[in-house]
């Protein structure tokens, strides 16, 4: 069976019964802005679970693209996915539980042709919010299902809703395939993992109040939720969602760029992302560093990571996103509106971060080398936030890392962190020209920046002795005093050049963060630390060729430099010595 096929059955099954077939609402919800992304299909129905008239009736039936980042973490697995296509069937206060049960078990047997003894069903255990759903129980009992193929779950695993912090919920009735081969046990055990949930039948009764109370709703709905992928998984009998065709395409193409196949959980990881990004973008969202744009962010950088690990070199997202656009654009037609739109900003984004990505990598290296050293297991929200804030490492990507070398991230730390300098951002930004330069044309930030770059240059090329005694900059060139009783050798002075101009070609953004002396000098931070307000200095940034004290202003990104040169270097006073150097315009 194709995709198609499921689910034009499954719309054809439903319509059959009654119900009337509405669009795939937007990943982006309209009404509800508690939650960030549709994770259901009942996401778009909440007011009419909640008693208001729907125009298309009382029976309703439709495929809803989904986000879920609650199991990103189990993504590679065979599968959980951030983003899939939900097969749902809704009454609206119209039937309740014994049609609903029966059509779940009339299409999963009769239209699917799947054989009782490969299902098992959990039911409501009961508790002070609700009673045992015993007639649920009876009811798939009824049609055939076996007692001990039927387990009594509390309201962590029997119990759905609300999508938000309230609204509709109640107790749920699951329906889980048997994926381990062979005969299927006798007894269905929800420990085991071999049983895949298929299908989640919501017996939609109650509202979930602002103080978490439950009252019963004007009307008895029903809610249900079929995975597309994976009940296609289990018809086609494949091991994991990946193996559908939902995947294989996107699976080689990864495969044609990469040299490492053996990775399977990158690959896996990589499918999934792509397939997520490419629908956000259809729904109009682009990376960003808040809200639905920086989940997308977040499953972007993660996929560029993965994408690196099994060695791919170049940009490829785009490229991925294609293939998706291409083989979903007829099913939803909004792929192909935004195509455009959403290959520009993929692009954008992955070539923002493939700048910083390799830095940050090495950066992270540095970071487990010395917790190795120390004996320390967590990395503190500093270094996290660091590691954030100069190479844009979404702190879940933070964690992955540290997971793969066996650490852990101190979460809260950086969540304070974070919050510090928004607040200190926020403070700043008003007087945030004030330590800077006397003039803050575009040339004298151009040389400015110019001049951290030739500060770090000369520390590395001539030693770490060196300091800085005087700088000075006109709109043609700067002017910098350092400490050394010799002239540089013309080695030296490529050297120096080489530096700063490899600087320059790796278009390093430049990022600056206030903290306290002791955290600067923490940072490596050099300079003169006269560029301080209250107790606190700014340190910018610049990948790793510099980190240095000062009030500012630059440049955004060293690309805007164009190129450097040292044009005269003389003695100017015992011990201290003058460079004059200039930058082109960027091409
Ligand atoms: N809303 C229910 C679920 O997502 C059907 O499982």
């Amino acid at each position: 069976m194709t995709a198609q096929q499921l689910r034009q059955k499954y719309i054809d099954f439903f319509v059959s019964k009654g119900h009337r077939q509405v669009q795939s609402a937007s990943l982006v919800p309209a009404e509800d802005p508690t939650v960030l992304f549709t994770t259901a299909g009942m996401h778009p129905l909440v007011p009419f679970l909640m008693g208001e008239t729907h125009p298309g009736g009382k029976r309703i039936c439709n495929y809803q693209k989904c986000v879920r980042t609650g199991d990103i973490d189990e993504v590679g697995d065979k599968t959980h996915l951030t983003f899939f296509e939900m097969l749902g069937n809704w009454s609206l206060g119209d039937y309740f539980k014994r049609e609903a049960i029966s059509w779940s078990f009339e299409f999963l047997t009769k239209e699917l042709g799947i054989p009782l003894h490969m299902l098992a069903v959990t039911v409501f255990a009961g508790d002070q919010d609700a009673s045992r759903d015993q007639e649920s129980a009876e009811i798939w009992i009824s049609l055939g299902v076996s007692e001990n193929r039927i387990a009594y779950l509390p309201k962590e695993d029997n119990w759905w809703g609300p999508a938000g912090k309230t609204g509709p919920c109640g107790p749920c009735t699951e329906m889980f395939y048997w994926t381990g081969g062979g005969q299927a046990p006798d007894t269905y055990d929800p420990k085991d993992k071999r049983w895949v949930e298929i299908w989640n039948d919501v017996l939609m009764e109650f509202n979930k109040k602002d103080d978490g109370t439950f009252e019963p709703l004007k009307q008895k709905n029903v809610d249900t939720g079929m995975g597309l992928e994976r009940t296609l998984c289990v018809l086609e009998g494949y091991d994991n969602v990946y193996e559908t065709e939902l995947f294989q395409p996107t699976i080689d193409r990864i495969k044609q760029l990469s040299t490492d196949h053996e990775d399977v959980n990158s690959i896996r990881i990589i499918a999934d992302h792509v397939r997520t990004m490419t629908f956000m973008a259809g729904d109009h969202v682009a990376p960003s560093n808040v809200g639905q744009g920086y989940v997308m962010r977040r499953v972007m950088r993660r996929a560029i990571r993965h994408g690196r690990k099994i060695g791919i070199q170049e940009h490829f997202l785009a490229k991925l996103v294609e293939g998706v656009i291409d083989q979903y654009k007829v099913i939803y037609p909004e792929l192909e509106k935004n195509r455009e739109e959403a290959l520009r900003n993929v692009s954008l984004e992955e070539e923002r971060f493939s700048k910083t990505l390799e830095q940050g990598l090495r950066e992270f290296e540095k970071v487990v080398k010395l917790m190795r050293e120390e004996g320390r297991e967590m990395i503190d929200g500093q270094t996290a936030f660091h590691l954030y804030d100069t190479y844009g490492f979404p702190v879940e990507m933070t964690k992955d890392l540290a997971q793969e070398n066996q650490l852990k991230v101190d979460l809260e730390s950086f969540q304070k962190a974070f919050e510090q300098h928004q607040e200190l951002s926020r403070t700043a930004s008003a007087g945030i020209f004030k330590g800077g330069l006397a003039d803050h044309s575009d040339e004298s930030k151009r040389l400015h920046t110019a001049t951290h770059l030739l500060h770090t240059a000369l520390k590395k090329v001539l030693g770490d002795q060196v300091e800085q005694r005087g700088s000075n900059i006109t709109k043609e060139r700067l002017r910098f005093d350092y400490t050394s009783d010799r002239k540089m050798t013309d080695e030296e002075v490529k050297k120096v050049e080489d530096l700063v101009n490899s600087a320059i070609k790796d278009e390093i953004d430049v990022y600056y963060k206030e903290m306290s002396f002791d955290e600067a000098k923490e940072a490596g931070a050099i300079g003169l630390f006269e560029h301080k307000y209250g107790d606190k200095v700014k340190v910018y940034f610049m990948g790793e060729y510099s980190t240095e004290v000062c009030g500012g202003p630059h440049v955004d990104n060293t690309r805007d430099l164009g190129g450097f040169k040292i044009s005269k270097q003389e003695p100017c006073s015992s011990g201290v010595r003058r460079i004059k150097a200039t930058v082109s315009a960027n091409a």
